[in-house]
């Protein structure tokens, strides 16, 4: 297993690029199963997800090519209509084939994504949605079987706002008959980025981004090219490594509109951040002051960032209370911190935290994709070496991060594992 190994200490200068949106880019990947033909996803992010999406899709028989930058997803051939467990287990996002396979091919067979590190991840919700459209779902051997003639539009509400789940009944809406209500919607930005492409391929979709989207749906779907939005919380990642280590860095590429409640809770910590159109300049403070955080669906706070926010906060003036609010185990970072001299306690939910003026460098590991990118942001401004291990939780949601932080003048290298 791979490892990380960085010098802390030194500040970051100029200029990096965003890349497209991971949680963007796996719905659009599932969309394309909506029509028959090649789809073209644009500004795909090389990561492992997006390369598990690929897997599971050529599994079912899609052909996938890349080209400059993206993928492009032929469906002609698809044959099959089951996500297997080897390839489910490693990412829970496979659900998303679920929606689409029921509305276009009346049937799918998708195993139980089971839990993952920082939470139960239930998928109740999906499948509530999808009984109500007609589809007649059972679960068997710890797989979901759903099929229906044809899904019928119908009037959802959702106790909890997830974003694959907002997404999963979006596209099997879209090819629903009659009109379908999602209230209590998720709002995130890669909402209204998956209406954008359906309504492309033909979709009648109102009010994706709000709380209540009404679907209409059409007999059939074609396929089309498609660009994904820059990815929110890799810009964020950047945003707080260049505030710990007091840097002045340009972000390029990025959608500032889509990160208002991140800029403004790090503002708060005397972080200078000004964004003009696609580039964001942030400015790091000699020292952090400290700041309360709790993490919301959009647009509050996102759950995704709360691990690198709490690197920040380690090293603040001041206490800092960080609640998170969105997944019950989300705060497997904490342990690791504090093998650097973080000084945090946590209970319930809630953790405390107490800025310490020095971190030092340590072995730490990596234990889920968000907790990875906080420990090599806490590493950054450490004191001495640092070594993150088992960092394929890190390449599931960042592209090689390391380069991208060694051209922002960074001492962070890539040791193969064993
Ligand atoms: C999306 O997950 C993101 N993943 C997550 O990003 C992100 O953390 C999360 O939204 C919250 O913003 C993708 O978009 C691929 P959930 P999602 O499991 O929508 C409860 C990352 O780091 N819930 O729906 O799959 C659940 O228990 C990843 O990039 C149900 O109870 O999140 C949790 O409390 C991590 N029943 C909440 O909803 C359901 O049927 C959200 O969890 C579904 C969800």
């Amino acid at each position: 297993m791979d490892r990380l190994v960085i010098e802390g200490g030194r500040k970051l200068s100029g200029e990096v690029a965003v890349s497209g949106a991971k949680n963007a880019a796996l719905p659009a990947m599932a969309a394309s199963l909506l029509a028959s033909g090649p789809t073209t996803v644009d500004r795909v992010p090389c990561l492992n997800d997006v390369l598990t999406m690929g897997r599971l899709l050529e599994y079912m028989g899609v052909v996938i090519g890349s080209c400059k930058g993206g993928v492009t997803l032929d469906t002609s051939g698809l044959d099959r209509f089951e996500a297997p467990y080897e390839l489910v287990k490693t990412m829970r996002a496979s659900v998303l084939v679920l929606g689409p396979l029921v509305a276009r091919y009346g049937r799918a067979r998708v195993s139980m994504p089971g839990g993952c590190a920082i939470g139960a991840r239930p998928i109740n919700l999906h499948l509530m949605g999808l009984e109500k459209m007609g589809a007649r779902v059972e679960l068997e051997e710890g797989y979901v079987t759903a099929s229906a003639k044809r899904l019928q539009g119908a009037k959802i509400y959702l106790d909890i706002a997830s974003v694959t789940c907002t997404e999963n009944l979006m596209m099997a809406a879209a090819l629903a008959k009659g009109s379908t209500l999602i209230e209590n919607a998720a709002r995130e930005p890669e909402i209204p980025c998956l209406a954008r492409m359906l309504t492309a391929m033909g979709a009648h979709i109102k009010g994706a981004g709000q709380s209540i989207i009404e679907i209409e749906g059409v007999d059939e779907l074609h396929p089309v090219t498609h660009k994904v939005i820059p990815d929110r919380i890799e810009t964020g990642t950047f945003i707080a490594a260049a505030a710990i280590t007091g840097s002045e860095i340009t972000i390029t590429g990025a959608e500032p509109d889509h990160l208002d409640a991140v800029v403004h809770k790090i503002r708060e910590t005397g972080v200078d951040i000004q964004s003009k159109g696609d580039t964001m300049t942030v400015k790091g403070p000699e020292r952090l002051m400290s700041a309360d955080l709790k993490t919301m669906p959009y647009p509050g706070f996102p759950t995704d960032m709360q691990a690198q926010f709490m690197s920040m906060m380690s090293l603040a003036d001041g206490a800092s209370t960080i609640q998170e609010r969105i997944f019950e185990n989300r705060f497997m970072h904490v342990a690791e911190l504090s093998r650097m001299g973080a000084n945090i306690t946590e209970d319930a939910g809630v953790a405390i935290v107490r800025g310490v003026r020095q971190l030092k460098g340590a072995e730490v590991m990596a234990t889920d994709l968000r907790a990875s990118a906080s420990l090599v942001v806490a590493a950054l401004a450490a004191k001495g070496k640092s070594t993150v291990h088992r960092i394929y939780h890190l390449d599931r949601g960042y592209h090689r991060l390391e380069e991208k932080l060694s051209g922002l003048g960074a001492s962070i290298t890539r040791e193969k594992g064993p």
